[in-house]
């Protein structure tokens, strides 16, 4: 289903020049092992606001910054034990550390919304990280998609939600993990978890303790762009679902016997969470056709990656109007 439109496969030139890019100021799409993310120099302002405009986000709420390096991040933000712990011991990778940012951190006003903390990741892809090093200044990226739609796994899902708006396209095919990083707010006494994400929260617990968790009324002041009715389907999507309704597509987990004649996709036969978490973005824009009259879901196991993807589901089923004032990533 991806038909490749005006993005680039890459090649030590492409990444090169999307380095170039970023540098000077443009918006580059770029693979990372969750999902692929809007990249901008996050010390240039002018180019951070781009990604605001392009990805039509009514507010400016704050951005994960990500590095190459231990070092590249602590030249941005402070440490302390705990959190130089959990970065010894998942970065690279699919987590996201809110840490106290420094005084003399170049990091744009704008894409830390004006808070006194950053956050920030080191990206574990390949390519991702041959990019970063080569730009050698802290990228600015949030979601290639715009804003409150699901996110991209593929440079495809990235050309059909942005298009030409974004000035270079890296494609290094699917994501392997498929959901977002885990965000952890490290700045404080307390640990919380402020997105469940590609860590899962037992491995994060294993290495950093006793780590709070939220609800999500609870977690909106903390967590300014996780909104209810983020990542939105365009149809109605149901969790839990034990029967499939006529007209409704299924996004099915586990072997399910169903006489359903609609349209149906399996997250993982297998009942692997790790596939279905890669396979989840894709597969939501796969049922999200107009011939279909809603989405069932059949139930999910909350725990490991099975949190990450519940998250985004009920976020996906929550079908109420932006209010005015929300931000959305
Ligand atoms: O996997 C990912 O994290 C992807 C890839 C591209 O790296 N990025 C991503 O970014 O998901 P985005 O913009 O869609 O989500 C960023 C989240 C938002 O919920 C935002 O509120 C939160 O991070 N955030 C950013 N800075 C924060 C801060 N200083 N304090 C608390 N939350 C923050
Ligand atoms: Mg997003």
């Amino acid at each position: 289903m991806c038909v490749p439109h005006h993005h680039f496969k890459t090649s030590p030139k492409n990444i090169a020049r999307a380095a170039t890019l970023l540098f000077e100021g443009k918006l580059v799409a770029f693979p990372t092992e969750t999902v692929y993310g809007l990249g901008a120099n996050a010390i240039n302002g002018k180019a951070v606001a781009g990604i605001f405009e392009t990805k039509g986000r009514p507010n400016f709420n704050p951005l994960i910054i990500h590095v190459a390096t231990l070092t590249d991040a602590e030249n941005l933000v402070k440490f302390n034990t705990k959190a130089k712990t959990l970065a010894q011991e998942f970065w690279p990778g699919p987590l996201t550390l809110v840490l106290p940012r420094r005084t003399n951190s170049e990091v744009s006003e704008i894409a830390s919304a004006g808070l006194d903390t950053l956050a920030i990741r080191i990206p574990s892809h390949k390519i991702c990280r041959k990019l970063l090093q080569a730009v050698k200044v802290p990228i600015a990226a949030p979601s290639a998609n715009r804003s409150g739609s699901v996110s991209p796994t593929t440079a495809q899902h990235v050309f059909e939600s942005l298009g030409s708006s974004v000035d270079f396209i890296l494609d290094d095919g699917p994501c392997s993990i498929g959901v977002e990083s885990t965000i952890l707010d490290v700045s404080g006494d307390t640990i919380k978890l402020l997105r469940p994400g590609g860590i899962t929260l037992e491995n994060l617990t294993r290495v950093a303790g006793a780590i709070q968790t939220f609800s999500d009324e609870e977690q909106k002041p903390i967590a300014p762009g996780m909104l209810s009715h983020h990542y939105s389907t365009v149809l109605p999507l149901r969790m839990n679902a034990s029967e499939v309704q006529p007209g409704e597509a299924l996004l099915a987990f586990g072997r399910v016997s169903t006489k359903n004649t609609g349209m149906v996709y399996n997250l993982s036969e297998s009942e692997d969470l790790s596939e279905a978490a890669a396979n989840l973005f894709c597969m939501m824009r796969l049922v999200d056709q107009p011939q279909n009259k809603g989405i069932a879901v059949t139930p999910i196991p909350n725990h490991g990656l099975g949190r990450a993807i519940n998250d985004r589901l009920k976020r996906a089923s929550h079908k109420h109007p932006l209010a005015p004032n929300t931000t959305i990533s």
